[in-house]
C-alpha cells in the first residue's frame, strides 16, 4: 500500500519552496533591521511547559496537543509534547539561560513547524509553520506599538499592507479579575444554556468564552444584559492609559486599527493589549497573525517578573495571500561532449558565484541543448573546436544569439 501524508500536513517542493523562501528571507531583513536576533527553540519540550504556559482552559491544552510519553515504564518516563507555539518555548529557554541578565529589551524572531490536532480545513493544519517575534524587559506601551508596527512593516515588505488589524486590552490582573467575576454573574442564569467548551472557561477562565463560535453562545452574548456587561469600559486607569497611548503612538504611524473588545485571543497568558491581523480573503480562518502582552508569564515559569510582548504569524495564510514566485532560470547550461571538461568548467563558474549545471548523462548535443533552453538563462558550448583552440560559444537561449567568448572572466 502507498504510504501518505498525514492529515492535516503537506509537503512543500518545487516552485513552492521558492515563495516559501521568500517569505522567510523578508521576515529575516524586516525583524533583523529591528534588532531582533533569531532563536531556535526544540521543537518538542516538557508537556507541562505548555499545561502551564498556554494554559488548562485553552483548546490547544484540552483537545489539540501531541503528547506522548518516553522512556517507557523506566523510571525517567516523561511526558513531552510537540510546541503547539512558541512563545512558551522561548520563555523557557530566556529563563533556563538567564537571558534578563543580558542588555534589555531582548529581541528575538523565529520561524519554524509548529504542531495542534484540530479538524483540517482550509487555512487549518495540523503541523503549520509560525513566523514570530518575542520580545522582554520593556513594560511602557512603546514596546506595544513598535511590536504591532514590526507585524505591519513585515506585511507590507510582502505586499500585504492593507490587511485589517484590531487591536484590545484584556487589562491587569486586578481589572482583568473583576471583569471576569462581572461576566460570570451576568451568564449564571444562562450558564445551562452555554456549550460544554464555555462551562468549563466558566470555571477556569470565563474572558475566553467570549472568543466562543458556537452558534447557541453568540445569541446569549446579544442579549442587551450580557452585552451590556462584555461592551462594559472595565480596564483599571492605568491600562486606560497605557492602551490610549498605544492607539497615539498608532495614529502617529499611520497603522490603521480597529478596536474589537470581543478579542481576548485562544491562549490564557495574555494581559493588557491583544491584537490580530486579518485577511477577509482568507475565509472564516482569517487571522494571519495574532499577539499581545504576556507580563505575567516569565514570572509564572519561574523566571524573574519580566514584562513581554510578542506575536506570531501562520506562514500557510501568508503563503495564501502572497503573489508567488516563479524558480528562476540559472545563469549557464554547459553543453559539451567533454564531461571532464563541462565539470571542470561548471566547478570554476560555480566558485565565482554563478548558477551553472551540465548533463551529467553526456547525451547528444542536441539534447543538451534542449534541457539548456528550458532551464537557463545562456548555454556554454564547449565542442572540439572550442575545447582545442581554448574559447566559450555563449549562446544567450532567451534571444538566441551567439557570441564567441576567449576570456573566462566575461563570462561572469
Ligand atoms: P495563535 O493565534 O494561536 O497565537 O497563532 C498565531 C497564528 O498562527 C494565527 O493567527 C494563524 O495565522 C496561525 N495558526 C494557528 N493555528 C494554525 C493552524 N492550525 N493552521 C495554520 N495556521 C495556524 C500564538 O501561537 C501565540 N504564540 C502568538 C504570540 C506570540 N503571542 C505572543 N507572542
Amino acid at each position: 500500500m502507498v504510504i501518505k501524508a498525514q492529515r492535516g500536513t503537506k509537503d512543500i517542493f518545487g516552485s513552492e519552496t521558492i515563495t516559501w523562501q521568500w517569505l522567510v528571507d523578508n521576515a529575516k531583513n524586516v525583524f533583523q533591521n529591528a534588532d531582533f536576533k533569531e532563536i531556535k527553540t526544540p521543537i518538542f519540550e516538557a508537556t507541562e511547559l505548555f499545561n502551564r504556559g498556554v494554559g488548562d482552559s485553552t483548546d490547544i491544552v484540552n483537545k489539540e496537543m501531541y503528547t506522548f510519553c518516553v522512556g517507557g515504564a523506566n523510571k525517567d518516563a516523561t511526558s513531552i509534547t510537540l510546541r503547539p507555539e512558541n512563545t512558551a518555548g522561548v520563555v523557557r529557554c530566556f529563563i533556563e539561560h538567564n537571558l534578563n541578565r543580558t542588555p534589555s529589551p531582548q529581541k528575538f524572531w523565529y520561524f519554524g513547524p509548529m504542531f495542534r490536532y484540530e479538524r483540517p480545513q482550509a487555512g487549518r493544519q495540523r503541523q503549520f509553520h509560525q513566523i514570530g517575534v518575542e520580545m522582554f524587559g520593556v513594560a511602557e506601551p512603546t514596546a506595544d506599538a513598535e511590536i504591532i508596527m514590526t507585524a505591519v512593516e513585515y506585511l507590507k515588505s510582502i505586499g500585504l499592507g492593507d490587511l485589517e488589524v484590531e487591536i484590545n486590552s484584556l487589562g491587569c490582573t486586578k481589572c482583568k479579575n473583576e471583569y471576569k467575576n462581572s461576566i460570570k454573574e451576568v451568564l449564571k442564569p444562562y450558564l445551562k444554556d452555554l456549550c460544554d467548551d464555555c462551562k468549563m472557561r466558566y470555571e477556569k477562565n470565563p474572558l475566553r468564552i467570549l472568543d466562543c463560535k458556537n452558534e447557541d453562545c453568540k445569541k446569549i452574548f446579544e442579549k442587551e444584559e450580557v452585552k451590556k456587561v462584555i461592551l462594559n469600559d472595565y480596564i483599571c486607569e492605568d491600562c486606560k492609559e497605557h492602551f490610549t497611548k498605544l492607539q497615539e503612538y498608532l495614529n502617529a504611524l499611520n497603522i490603521k486599527y480597529s478596536i474589537n473588545k470581543m478579542l481576548v485571543r485562544g491562549l490564557d497568558y495574555y494581559n493588557r493589549t491583544v491584537f490580530e491581523i486579518k485577511s477577509s480573503a482568507l475565509g472564516s480562518q482569517s487571522a494571519v497573525c495574532g499577539g499581545g502582552r504576556y507580563d505575567g508569564l516569565v514570572e509564572m515559569l519561574g523566571g524573574a517578573p519580566t514584562p513581554a510582548i510578542g506575536f506570531a504569524m501562520g506562514a500557510e495564510r501568508l503563503f495564501t495571500l502572497v503573489e508567488k514566485k516563479e524558480q528562476e532560470k540559472i545563469d549557464y547550461f554547459v553543453v559539451s561532449s567533454s564531461s571532464t571538461e563541462a565539470l571542470k568548467l561548471v566547478q570554476k563558474l560555480r566558485q565565482n558565484g554563478k548558477v551553472a549545471d551540465f548533463d551529467m548523462q553526456n547525451r547528444k548535443f542536441g539534447k543538451q541543448l534542449e534541457k539548456a533552453s528550458k532551464i537557463a538563462k545562456s548555454a556554454i558550448i564547449l565542442g572540439e573546436d572550442e575545447i582545442s583552440q581554448g574559447f566559450y560559444s555563449v549562446k544567450n537561449l532567451l534571444t538566441g544569439n551567439q557570441e564567441k567568448v576567449t576570456n573566462f572572466e566575461n563570462l561572469l
